[in-house]
């Protein structure tokens, strides 16, 4: 099959328009390794992707899609071979090179994951970026100190896709999981996950004229910025740490040192886009074994190529719930 189906994002005079559409496998860039795409995932990237943000696309016609798993059809590399299952998440996929909204891509041999032995393809992207985001973040707060006696964690933006799969890995691990979240609706779906204790973003918002806040959290994963994520520092417990890894609310801190010099606390940069492929392999490998995630389909919104359009509308309105799973086949 030379043509296949893809979501193409082009500017237009009137704004960026998108629509699902037949390509060729000449429409491609070079690369080392062609995959049939099975399964991709919606994350907010994408969605700025698809809206034309300059801070992620430039390059258009484009297809996003930061996520894609799937079959190796063609290999220039020894490590792959026609039939391999494999996955590709972050680097330039679905930023400037076309992603896994199209039912194939075409990447370097250097991107590609091999898919770990007890995950599934579909699995692996309800996992996604979200997904190996969320576990990098408990990984390097642990490498930091947090442990089960550190006391509860707080997870923002919590029935995100990040912050879902934190607050579900979390739990599993045997934290005790607090959460942050605007949609008073979804308190279930988080107790679910494993939430015992859920904070409004109002809630999490009180305080902000204060220097500090009550110790109260053992750690914490930040997936919104701005305000919520100072706020949380101030509250963090003496020398406890906070993961920061999104902006869906500000990219600004509003704060000061305080809370760094005077409770010693700390706060962790996350980037699961450009990490090296053996710290990827590495992440991927814990959560297909020990990091195993329960039941996953409870976080699965199933979704076509069809449904994108509107789903990249919910997820830019703050209003999807777990992790949009797109078969593509
Ligand atoms: N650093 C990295 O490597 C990396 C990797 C993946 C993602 N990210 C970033 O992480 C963030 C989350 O990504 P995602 O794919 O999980 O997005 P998502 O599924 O849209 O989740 C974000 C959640 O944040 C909450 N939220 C939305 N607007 C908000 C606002 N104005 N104030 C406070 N909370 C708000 C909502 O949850 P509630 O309704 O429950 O509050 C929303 O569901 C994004 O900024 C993304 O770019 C970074």
């Amino acid at each position: 099959m030379s043509s296949f189906r893809a979501l193409l994002v082009e500017k237009t005079d009137a704004g960026f328009t998108r629509q699902l559409v037949e390509r060729e496998l000449d429409d491609l860039p070079e690369g080392d390794v062609l995959i049939d795409v099975r399964y991709s995932s919606l994350n907010y990237k994408d969605a700025l992707s698809a809206t034309g943000n300059p801070g992620v696309s430039r390059n258009f016609p484009h297809t996003p899609g930061i996520d894609a798993a799937g079959l190796v059809l063609e290999s220039t590399v020894a490590e792959f071979s026609h039939g391999d299952e494999v996955l590709v998440t972050g680097y330039d996929l679905g930023m400037n090179t076309c992603g896994g909204f199209g039912q194939r891509v075409r990447v370097p041999g250097g991107w590609v994951v091999p898919l770990p032995s007890g995950l599934s393809l579909r699995d692996s992207m309800v996992i996604g970026t979200a997904g190996l985001t969320a576990a990098l973040c408990i990984h390097k707060l642990e490498e930091a100190g947090m442990n089960t006696d550190s006391g509860a964690i707080l997870v923002t933006g919590a029935t995100g896709g990040v912050g879902s799969v934190a607050v579900k890995l979390l739990s599993q691990l045997g934290y005790e999981v607090a959460a942050v979240t605007g949609k008073a609706d979804q308190h279930e779906f988080l107790e679910r996950l494993g939430a015992t204790r859920i904070l409004s973003r109002e809630d999490a918002r009180q305080g902000a004229e204060r220097a500090l806040l009550k110790e109260t959290w053992g750690g914490a994963i930040d997936t919104v910025g701005g305000e919520i994520l100072f706020n949380t520092v101030k509250g963090l417990r003496y020398g406890c740490s906070l993961a920061a890894c999104g902006l869906v609310d500000s990219p600004d801190i509003p704060g000061n040192v305080l809370p760094f010099i005077l409770r010693n606390v700390n706060l962790l940069g996350i980037d699961s886009v450009e990490l090296k492929l053996a710290r990827k392999i590495e992440i991927w490998e814990k959560l297909a074994g020990p990091w195993q995630l329960q039941d996953l389909s409870e976080l699965a919104e199933p979704l076509s190529l069809d449904d994108l359009d509107t789903a990249i509308d919910r997820i830019l309105a703050g209003e999807m719930v777990g992790r949009g799973l797109i078969d593509l086949s």
